[in-house]
């Protein structure tokens, strides 16, 4: 008779990683004392969603990824990835995740398919559930799958990697600034990669420093500053929080306060004849502002605007912290 294949029940998480109150404190050395690089944060990584931590050099980004991959030990706080918690199940929730990490380390005398197969035979991946080279043609590395590894570009061995986490069917994703360092045409091919992968069902989770990276690629973004979350929440939302413009008006005689007329507006008088005016684009007009302070009877002089983008938000909640705001050699 036979013997019947058990189908497993397909058991979906709610969400697909889950930190609380996770803390690192990495041991001092020599001179250097000890280093609080997360302070007992909390995330939530939506399953299906194309995540972005994102956050300034030294934030903490690359720790956290670590501690989910299992790289780096936490010091306190719970991670479950895919729903099982990385301290009860270590190797469960490592078969879950694959993760490309920030340094590109890879023996350069391997070829692509020679390191897929090892890292299958890692993974305990039997021969027969093998996707080699249906993974080297996702990443476009078919032609060199049997080229040695230091032959290949900067990018190729990025997109290497990526297919190197892969080998398992992990459902989570994580790339650790998977653009750092790449030039502009290569980094729009691996954004269209990484949202094929998400489009297929992977839930991926990415850091960056490049705001636009965030901007452009992710439909939720957590922005971390000093290891600690300063900001979570789905990238429109975000966005709406940047629904800010300012109008600067030179007016032509010394005021004492802010006309009533201003009054629908968040308004401010930083010199008798100078007015700026904070109002939201997205349901008020500049017709209006310029109407209300004709209507205070003003005669404007002079007049700039300044626009509020993701650049302001970042720096407003990191506290001005320098990160490569908008990305060296990202702009479009
Ligand atoms: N192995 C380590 N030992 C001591 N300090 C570390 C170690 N790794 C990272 N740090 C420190 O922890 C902080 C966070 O680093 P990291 O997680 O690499 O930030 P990011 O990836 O956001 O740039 C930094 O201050 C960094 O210097
Ligand atoms: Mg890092």
């Amino acid at each position: 008779m036979a013997h019947a294949v058990p189908v497993s029940p397909i058991r979906l998480p709610a969400s697909a990683v889950e930190v609380r109150g996770l803390t690192k404190t990495y041991a001092g050395t020599g001179k250097a004392g000890p280093k609080l690089a997360l302070k007992g944060i909390d995330l939530t990584i939506p399953r299906g969603s194309l995540f972005a931590l994102l956050g300034p050099n030294g934030a903490g980004k690359s720790t956290l990824i670590n501690i989910l991959a299992g790289l780096v030990n936490k010091s306190a706080g719970s991670v479950a990835i895919w729903g099982t918690d990385i301290d009860e199940h270590p190797r469960q929730a490592r078969a879950s995740i694959g993760v490309v990490p920030q340094e590109l380390n890879m023996d350069p005398f391997f070829t692509p398919r020679e390191i897929l197969e090892l890292q299958a035979g890692l993974y305990g991946v039997p021969k027969r559930e093998r996707r080699t080279d249906e993974l080297l043609a996702a990443v476009g590395l078919s032609d060199k799958a049997d080229a040695h590894a230091r032959s290949l570009s900067g990018g190729m061995k990025r997109r290497l990697m990526v297919a190197k986490a892969m080998v398992h069917s992990p459902p989570v994703l994580v790339l650790d600034e998977p653009t750092a360092g790449v030039d502009v045409e290569l980094r729009h091919l691996l954004w269209e990669h990484v949202r094929m992968l998400n489009r297929a069902g992977s839930t991926v989770l990415l850091t960056t420093h490049y705001l636009q990276e965030a901007e452009e690629l992710c439909d939720t973004i957590a922005i971390i500053n000093h290891g600690a979350v300063v900001a979570c929440e789905a990238k429109s939302s975000l966005l709406r929080r940047v629904d800010a413009k300012a109008v600067i008006m030179l007016v032509d005689r010394d005021l004492d306060a802010v006309p009533a007329t201003l009054a629908g507006f968040t308004a401010d008088l930083p010199e008798p004849r100078r007015l700026v005016v904070r109002y939201q684009p997205s349901r008020q007009r500049i017709d209006a502002v310029l109407a209300a302070v004709a209507a205070a009877g003003l005669s404007i002089v002079d007049l700039t605007t300044e626009q509020s983008d993701l650049e302001d938000i970042f720096l407003q909640l990191t506290g001005g912290a320098h990160a490569a705001a908008s990305g060296t050699g990202a702009a479009a």
